[in-house]
């Protein structure tokens, strides 16, 4: 019988350019995001932005459900929420957008559900591998730029946020776990991972995270 391992294995994707962004609360990810995205369209490139959860049908639900303070939801729901948006927006845009070349930048991917349910939550970190490997069926992401931004700046931006969602009404705690989740996600993938200081004027990051894609796509 062919191992579940081989079959999770079995479909690996070579083309196309996956990058993510990844980062604590308030990190200035999506603006950094919006700002590569519209430069590398400028420069005509075929760019796609997703954010995790969500970007499908499916995954915006569950992106609601996963955010809504009022739902208390335990580690483990929490982790099959994540896979299940995953899995949908893997098989809806990543994999064909990827087999036709193109770039995909993501808010979020499977290293926030290891830093998120695996670090801080304290789910079982096999469980947090074999699900990812599960939701995203041999996809694997070229490059993660980890947005690291001082604790303080976090609270600050999120206290400036109108209402705020179930993660971040947790405060200082769990950012501060997640801040130690990243730093350890980037010395355990000191090739894939990036750390970038983001805690700079938007222009300077910018321009830092467009000069590191233009040498990913010109290599
Ligand atoms: P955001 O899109 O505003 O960053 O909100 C997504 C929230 O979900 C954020 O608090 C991080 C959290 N999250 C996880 O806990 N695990 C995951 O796998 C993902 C993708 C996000």
């Amino acid at each position: 019988m062919t191992s579940l391992t081989s079959v999770l294995s079995s479909h690996p994707m070579t083309k196309g350019l996956f990058i993510t962004l990844e980062g604590n609360e308030g990190s200035g990810k999506s603006t950094q995001i919006a700002k590569l995205s519209a430069a590398l369209s400028a420069q005509g490139k075929a760019v796609t932005v997703l954010r995790e959860p969500g970007s499908t049908v499916v995954g915006t639900k569950i992106r609601e459900i996963l955010k809504d303070p009022a739902n208390s939801i335990c580690s483990e729901t929490e982790l099959f929420l994540f896979q299940a948006s995953r899995a949908q927006l893997v098989h809806d845009v990543i994999r064909p957008k990827l087999a036709a070349g193109e770039i995909i930048i993501a808010d979020r991917f499977y290293d926030s559900t290891w830093v998120y349910q695996g670090w801080a939550r304290g789910v079982n970190l096999l469980a947090i591998e074999f699900t990812n490997k599960l939701a995203t069926v041999g996809v694997e992401v070229n490059k993660t730029f980890f947005i690291k931004v001082p604790l303080e700046v976090c609270t600050a931006r999120i206290k400036s946020r109108g209402t705020l969602d179930r993660f971040e009404l947790e405060g200082q705690k769990l950012l501060a776990k997640i801040d130690e989740g990243y730093n350890e996600l980037s010395k355990s993938f000191p090739h894939r991972v990036d750390v970038v200081d983001g805690n700079r004027d938007i222009e300077t990051v910018h321009q830092e995270l467009l000069a590191k894609t233009m040498r990913l796509i010109n290599q």
